[in-house]
């Protein structure tokens, strides 16, 4: 991990994005919601808050919000066809008319349970910002990976085949998760200095195929553990833009405690 410049945050607004996974049906989001509310997170400014429910909890998150712009919601996956015989699928089309902007893409549990390549995933990601959502492109290395030296080439392919036919300027406003698939749901957080190397690594390669300006204004999080106890460290780190939370982001003063740490 040598020569990889180091951008500037100055630009980029962090981003918290909850990523519930299969957990929390609509009553629960509720509930979620009331005490996220206490939390008095509205009015912090400098941090984009994002909340990422199961495809049937949407819209009583939507509807519970009820035009508050505090919270972002976004969607787990998306179909990379517009309609038709997909059992199970769901559009953008969708997405968008329950009011959601943002979409996780190629998170490592799809790429492992559903078989998802970079090449599919690239074709979800040209369809999700045709619809106008802002694609979560998730990325990260396996732990038998990073042993055999394979974390650079891991990072580049991902980038290079799951950003592919892009512009610049579209790179420029979606987001990156760099979620290490070892640290993902297991209590273990890559250093806060491994994980700034890896981001700057990958904006090293998103800088090399579409420019600096788009380097410099795509937002990479760290994913994987993150909870209220490392949030801080991580978040001070100068090519990390947010995180994907995932267990620590089931409750809602967790979550408020860790977009406390980026905000700061
Ligand atoms: P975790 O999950 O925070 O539970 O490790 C993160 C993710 O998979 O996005």
């Amino acid at each position: 991990m040598q020569n990889n410049i180091i951008y500037t945050t100055m630009s980029r607004t962090p981003i918290i994005a909850a990523n519930w996974k299969m957990n929390i049906g609509p009553a629960e989001a509720r509930a979620f919601l009331a005490a996220f509310k206490e939390e008095k997170l509205c009015e912090c400014k400098g941090v984009e808050k994002v909340v990422v429910p199961p495809f049937v909890t949407i819209p009583a998150v939507v509807e519970t919000l009820n035009g508050c712009s505090c919270l972002g919601v976004g969607a787990q996956d998306v179909s990379d066809h517009d309609n038709g015989a997909f059992t199970g699928e769901v559009s953008t089309a969708m997405l968008t008319e329950l009011g959601c902007r943002y979409v996780v893409l190629g998170h490592s549990e799809r790429r492992q349970y559903h078989g998802e390549t970079n090449a599919y995933i690239n074709k979800k990601i040209h369809k999700a910002l045709s619809a106008g959502l802002i694609p979560i492109y998730c990325i990260g290395e396996t732990l038998e990976q990073r042993e055999g030296g394979q974390l650079e080439q891991v990072l580049r392919t991902q980038v290079t085949d799951g950003l592919a036919g892009l512009t610049p300027e579209q790179v420029a406003g979606l987001v990156i998760a760099y979620e290490p698939v070892w640290a993902i749901g297991t209590g273990k957080t890559a250093s806060a200095a491994d994980a700034q190397s890896a981001h700057a690594f990958i904006r090293s390669v998103v800088a090399e195929i579409f420019g600096e300006d788009a380097a410099s204004k795509v937002r990479i999080q760290y994913g994987g553990s993150v909870k209220p106890a490392n949030a801080a460290e991580l978040m001070s780190q100068p090519d990390i833009d947010g995180a994907l939370v995932g267990g620590a982001a089931l409750k809602a003063d967790s979550f408020a405690a860790i977009i406390r740490a980026a905000a700061v």
